[in-house]
């Protein structure tokens, strides 16, 4: 599905046929037959199945979204096929969405609203809803790419103190924000919050699993905003279940949009539905990305967002 940002720089230059969001496999494959270009977003899996479908004429998959784990992008390469993304536009807005469940999720808002809303709020209590401050709290950000790097300028107004496990070293963003490298189990180990911003590969499924929960611990918050893989989502819900992890704040799930129910019973847990970039403004530039890579595919120029 393109939002109307995007439909409109394609009307007169193509016919444009749409899926829904509900649509089943069946109708994806019979909506891509015969396309040159294919729009697609991460609910949708792009694979020689679907490619096939499409059929030879197919020249560009444009991902609507920055993360490409859906796409097979070695089937793409092989038959010539570009892949596109919408990397930037995205950014800040992903970026204060972790900020937003970094807070929710160390003040314990969801179990406060829940409580509050179905009565069992009985007034004023000192010993209740204590969470974790912010300020003055050592922040770990688990990947320092494009979203990693601005969640970590946001947190800058609040006085915390940046750990940051990366590929590579970001020797711009140490010396304007303070931030220190360190190997994952340090950073682990030492912060207060961990907020994950890595792309879903096999390497990085379930980087944290009961072991790594445990090092972050019972005063820990875990932040994820990046792909539901990263956490084993049974190992969270019992680590909080049982008191061995502070809080977390979960934008995205490995099998979306499953939830499973033992993580939507646990303590201190705030869930967003897949929102990262859900601003009128992120999603409209979104959409216009995606276009703007479909025309310059369709136009035989080099597209501005090529993956593959
Ligand atoms: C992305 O762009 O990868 C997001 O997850 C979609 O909002």
């Amino acid at each position: 599905m393109l939002l109307p940002a995007g439909l409109e720089p394609l009307e007169g230059r193509a016919e444009v046929r749409c899926g829904g969001l509900d649509a089943s496999r069946s109708q994806v494959l019979a909506t891509v037959s015969g396309a040159e270009a294919v729009v697609t977003d991460p609910t949708v899996t792009v694979d020689p199945e679907l490619l096939d479908a499409a059929g030879s004429q197919l020249k560009v998959v444009a991902n609507f979204a920055v993360g490409y784990d859906n796409v097979d992008l070695d089937a793409c390469r092989r038959r010539g096929i570009a892949v596109t993304n919408t990397p930037d536009v995205l950014t800040n807005a992903t970026a204060e969405l972790a900020l937003a469940l970094t807070l929710a999720a160390a003040r314990l808002l969801g179990d406060a609203e829940r409580d509050l809303r179905s009565g069992l709020w009985k007034g004023w209590d000192p010993a209740a809803y204590r969470g974790v401050e912010l300020s003055g709290a050592t922040v770990g950000v688990v990947g320092m790419g494009r979203i990693g790097g601005r969640y970590a300028e946001l947190l800058s107004g609040f006085d915390v103190r940046l750990l940051y496990a990366s590929r590579a070293r970001k020797p711009e963003l140490e010396a304007r924000l303070g931030a220190s490298a360190t190997g994952l189990e340090e950073l682990l180990r030492r912060a207060d919050v961990v907020s994950l911003h890595l792309p879903a590969t096999p390497r990085t499924r379930h980087l944290i699993d009961a072991a790594a929960l445990e090092l972050i611990g019972e005063r820990g918050v875990l932040v994820n905003t990046a792909r539901g893989s990263l956490v084993d989502l049974g190992a969270l819900a019992e680590a909080l279940r049982e008191g061995r992890l502070g809080a977390a704040g979960l934008d995205v799930y490995e099998d979306e949009p499953r939830v499973p129910p033992e993580l939507l019973e646990a303590p201190r847990a705030v869930l967003s539905p897949h929102i990262g970039s859900a601003t009128v403004k992120a999603r409209d530039a979104m959409a216009r990305t995606v276009a703007a890579n479909v025309i310059a595919v369709l136009d035989g120029r080099e597209p501005p967002n090529r993956v593959v």
